[in-house]
């Protein structure tokens, strides 16, 4: 492997922010924070404290209540607890799924038909891979329990018009009687501010390591008299999770939100230059630009759909010219299958293999763009 690696794939995962790595440091090195937070005596308490200013620098960037925010192993365990939790405690056992959902998601709905026989439908989506939201009449979505979608798709970076979206479903009563939206703003968090003001989704799920904290470490926000069904006994985090929470997981998701909400404005105007950089070196390699919308927001995604080969060709190509890239979702870029997005978005069968992304995070310049171009250079794409 050639070095220094370029990294282009930050939608997967980003790395640490550097404070981030100096809390964790020093929170290693700190014995007082051993002890479990469900502990009564004093290291126990000094545990708690340090959790419940976590939660509350969670739900005040999010814009919510410290009794809303549930800390949680990623954005996959998030979406599961909310997914099916709510198509549990609903009546319809039906769910309105965006067909640009993460695979996360997915494996939630296939789950639910497979055991407890709950059905899925589409979101229909515009010629350009947006939410049709002019086909969901009132009575159509109160035939529902939920509806999930993605603010923006990981994969193809399409964003979709979520506030609107809530807006619509809000507007059909206090929740309890409408369908419970829950809303994925795991990639779009990197690029666009979410918080209730913004995102009036009744729930919301986001993955640290998206935005620069630990793998392994995300949270579920449930606004309160939301009907959601715990998965089992669930002794911790408001009686929705069971048990220990990781005290690190928690505090470093804290202060990677915190971070990313200080430094989103710069890091967004740098994307913008590298997704014109990109623009740039597609057109240059005669790559077709995709035929969906493109974000109205900046984003730090890119997706090319290449002409002549497959995704998988050229990232395991630019892997051994030291440039990471993938193929499509996070969770599943290294799966040969075509991917479901593409297919969802009407390519042919043909044409689902050959998603190439590209994405950016914290760290990434110029430069990375200048290796890319000439990682590139001889490949037929
Ligand atoms: C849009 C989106 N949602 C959910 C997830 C799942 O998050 P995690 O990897 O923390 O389980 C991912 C991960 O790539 C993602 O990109």
């Amino acid at each position: 492997m050639p070095s220094p690696v370029t990294y282009l794939d930050h939608a997967a995962a980003t790395p640490l922010r550097p404070a981030v790595a100096d809390l964790i440091t020093e929170h290693l090195a700190d014995p007082a924070l051993t002890a479990n937070p469900s502990s009564p005596h004093t290291l126990g308490r000094t545990a708690r404290s340090v959790l419940d200013t976590s939660r509350r620098t969670v739900a005040d960037l999010l814009g919510a209540h410290p009794a809303e925010v549930i800390f949680t192993s990623g954005g996959t365990e998030a979406l599961w607890r909310a997914i099916v939790g709510v198509a549990l405690a609903g009546q319809h056992r039906r769910l309105l799924v965006s067909p640009l959902c993460h695979s996360a998601v997915w494996s939630a709905v296939s789950y639910l038909a497979l055991h407890h026989r709950v059905e899925s439908h589409p979101i229909p989506l515009t010629p350009t891979g947006q939410w049709a939201l002019s086909a969901l009449t009132p009575d159509f979505l109160q035939s529902f329990d939920a509806i999930i979608g993605e603010s923006l798709c990981s994969e193809t970076s399409i964003a979709q018009p979520v506030a609107d979206l809530c807006q619509l479903v809000t507007a059909l009563g206090p929740v309890g009687q409408r369908p419970v939206t829950i809303i994925d703003p795991c990639a779009a968090v990197v690029s666009q501010p979410v918080d209730h003001a913004t995102l009036p989704a009744d729930i919301i799920a986001l993955s640290a390591e998206k935005f620069g904290g630990l793998g392994g470490s995300g949270v579920l926000v449930v606004q309160s008299g939301t009907p959601l069904k715990p998965l089992g006994p669930s002794t911790h985090e408001w009686g929705l999770r069971p048990g220990t929470q990781s005290l690190l997981g928690a505090r470093t998701l804290a202060l990677a939100l915190s971070e990313l909400t200080t430094h989103r404005p710069q890091e967004v105007t740098r994307y913008q230059q590298l997704t014109h950089a990109l623009r740039d070196l597609r057109d240059q390699l005669g790559v077709p630009a995709s035929p969906w919308a493109t974000p109205q927001s900046p984003s730090h995604i890119t997706h090319w759909v290449l002409p002549r080969t497959t995704g998988q060709i050229i990232t395991t190509q630019l892997d051994l010219r030291g440039v990471c890239a993938a193929t499509g979702p996070a969770c599943s870029s290294g799966a040969a299958q075509g991917s479901r997005a593409l297919a969802a978005l009407g390519l042919p069968d043909t044409a689902t293999h050959r998603g190439l992304r590209f994405s950016f995070g914290h760290t990434s310049t110029l430069a990375d763009i200048t290796a890319l171009q000439s990682a590139l250079q001889d490949l037929t794409l």
